[in-house]
């Protein structure tokens, strides 16, 4: 059973999905802190009605980056978590932050990385006319949105599409594949080597294929 510590700023409807699946079963493991850096955040409520403890962390409260960065390092510790995951967190980490926790910080980002990393990726998604875009859990590096991929999943993207629209269609696949990343890393199954994340016992299927506009049939 591993203890995940989830860092969150706004509504945590991934966070949601975490501790369901912990209660579930799917994941080995449970949340044992939820830390915010927004006081209102929904996310905080959803914890509490969860019977998880939560911290507020006011980023404009500190001096700089790294004591506030700090203060949250401290508490993961005090809680023992072996497993750090960003859901919906709206600050970039220190590299002294993520040297406390090497290999166990990870984030969900709604793109398909490398393409589109950073905010409003919605949007500048179907601005740019791709065809496809998704979501990827992977872990946190000093870099935006640049560490090695864990899992991603794919969907369609229209030009007329809204933000809100592509944000539900993505969100609903979030809410699949972050709690099966943890899993995955509860297992152990997980082997960083460079860029590259190997996951062991992968079952391959190379005639997985997605066309859009569909190819005539
Ligand atoms: C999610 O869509 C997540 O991918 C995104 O924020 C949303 C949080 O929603 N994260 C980022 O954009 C990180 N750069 P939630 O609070 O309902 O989980």
């Amino acid at each position: 059973m591993i203890r995940i510590g989830v860092l969150v700023s706004g509504s945590g409807s991934n966070l949601q999905s975490i501790m369901d699946a912990c209660d579930r079963g799917d994941i080995d493991g449970e949340v044992a802190v939820v830390i915010s850096n927004v006081a209102g955040a929904y996310a905080l409520k959803r914890a509490e009605n969860n019977s998880i403890p939560t911290k507020i962390f006011l980023h404009q409260e500190y001096p700089d980056r790294q004591s506030f960065d700090s203060r949250i390092a401290q508490t993961l510790e005090e809680y023992k978590v072996d497993l750090v995951a960003l859901a919906g967190f709206m600050r970039v980490l220190t590299p002294e932050f993520l040297d406390r926790f090497p290999h166990r910080v990870i984030n969900i980002h709604p793109a398909l990385l490398p393409a589109f990393p950073g905010l409003g990726v919605r949007q500048k998604a179907i601005d740019h006319g791709v065809r496809f875009s998704g979501c990827t859990v992977h872990f946190v590096d000093s870099g935006v949105d640049t560490g090695p991929i864990i899992i991603q999943a794919v969907v369609p993207v229209y030009p007329d599409d809204t933000e809100e629209e592509l944000k539900d269609r993505i969100i609903a696949l979030e809410h699949q594949i972050y709690p099966r990343a943890i899993q995955l890393f509860a297992q152990g199954a997980l082997e960083i080597a460079g860029r590259k994340v190997f996951v062991r016992n992968l079952v391959k299927d190379a005639s997985l294929c997605l066309v859009n506009p569909p190819l005539d049939s």
